[in-house]
């Protein structure tokens, strides 16, 4: 799905990015370019950081998990 319309931007690459270590807005715009002309993706931005990046602590093996199973 893309994020950023104006630079034709998906999710898939801004996940890949966080993976690869770029984790914050500040980075991506570096990177990507992301939310560098009309700035309306920066939230959805800043949202998909925030859930790849608790599954990146999660797949290793850092972070705690966000919710639990209730029997
Ligand atoms: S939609 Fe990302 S800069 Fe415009």
């Amino acid at each position: 799905m893309y994020v950023c319309v104006c630079k034709g931007i998906t999710d898939h690459q801004i996940k890949d990015a966080v993976y690869s270590g770029a984790d914050t807005l500040g980075k991506l715009r570096k990177s990507l370019g992301v939310a560098t002309q009309c700035g309306k993706c920066a939230c959805h931005t800043r949202e998909v950081i925030r859930e790849t990046s608790g599954t990146a602590e999660m797949a290793s093996g850092l972070g705690s998990p966000l919710w639990y199973a209730v029997a």
